[in-house]
């Protein structure tokens, strides 16, 4: 399969199922506290897509080539877990980190983002991966515009993130997200400039690099999901899902309650 070309039809169903992911992610945030279990966030979203929004969570039961299918609604990946943790009984307490990552699909369409959430009181250590992370992703959206390449993304995220002394996750990636879930091109987070794919108008990707505070090294964990950091360090990602425009790019995971761009992202 190769990179889908989205028509202004396909455009403005992704608006609408991106929209939708974000306000997920909107409603959720008071319930991200000590004491609440995963699973109970997993459940809220749940229901909050199929009986509110009318989606279906893209998650559910999704089975990649190779893998058990994914049993939850939502990812959350707490503090050394990288990305893809399966919500559970386990409860988040004071000073946790957790990314959220939420993928609705809405007539036919799929919308994907996550947030990093922290849990009460975090260390400077965590907030600050959590800070870098944010403006690793927002590095990466700035490259976005015809001509540029998917080198030129992933070389600003790996500069910012290796310059604040973090590392790249290399084995997962951001990717063409449309009607199916994962869509070519591969989006990576590290690489040089000017080379790999050119991106051209109306292309539609996702940007959502994982860092760690340690090494890069990942594991997978024995429920055939879960990825964590080898040294156990603390790893965050953010995640947007962006339009190529014809002059530059198109956040389409906007809502009311995201973090707004850095200050130094042009309007
Ligand atoms: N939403 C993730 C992404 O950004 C993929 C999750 S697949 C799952 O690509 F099966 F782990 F849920
Ligand atoms: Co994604
Ligand atoms: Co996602």
């Amino acid at each position: 399969m190769s990179i889908v070309i989205k028509t202004p039809d396909e455009i403005e169903k992704m608006r609408l199922a991106c929209r939708l992911a974000g306000e997920v992610l909107d409603y959720i945030t008071p319930f991200v506290k000590p004491g609440v279990a995963t699973e109970t966030l997993d459940r809220l979203c749940h229901d909050y897509m199929t009986q509110v929004q009318g989606c279906v969570p893209a998650t559910l039961h999704y089975a990649p080539s190779g893998n058990t299918p994914y049993p939850k609604s939502i990812c959350t990946s707490v503090n050394h877990q990288i990305c893809h943790g399966i919500p559970g009984e386990k409860q988040l307490r004071n000073g946790d980190i957790l990314n959220i990552d939420v993928t609705t699909i809405k007539n036919g369409y799929h919308g994907d983002t996550s947030r990093m959430f922290q849990v009460g009181d975090v260390s400077i250590q965590a907030r600050r991966l959590c800070d870098v992370t944010f403006e690793c992703m927002w590095k990466g959206i700035e490259r976005v515009r015809p001509g540029a390449t998917l080198g030129d993304i992933g070389h600003a995220i790996q500069r910012h993130a290796e310059s604040a002394g973090f590392s790249v996750v290399r084995e997962f990636c951001g990717h063409g997200v449309g009607a199916r879930f994962h869509e070519e091109p591969q989006v990576v987070h590290f690489g040089r400039p000017g080379t790999g794919v050119a991106l051209r108008p109306n292309m539609i990707f996702t940007i959502e690099p994982m860092i760690n505070a340690g090494k890069a090294a990942i594991r997978i964990l024995a429920d055939g999901w879960t990825a964590v950091t080898k040294d156990h360090s603390l790893s965050a990602q953010w995640e947007h899902t962006v339009l190529v425009t014809e002059t530059g790019y198109e956040v389409l995971t906007v809502s009311g309650g995201m973090r707004p761009p850095p200050e130094w992202v042009r309007p």
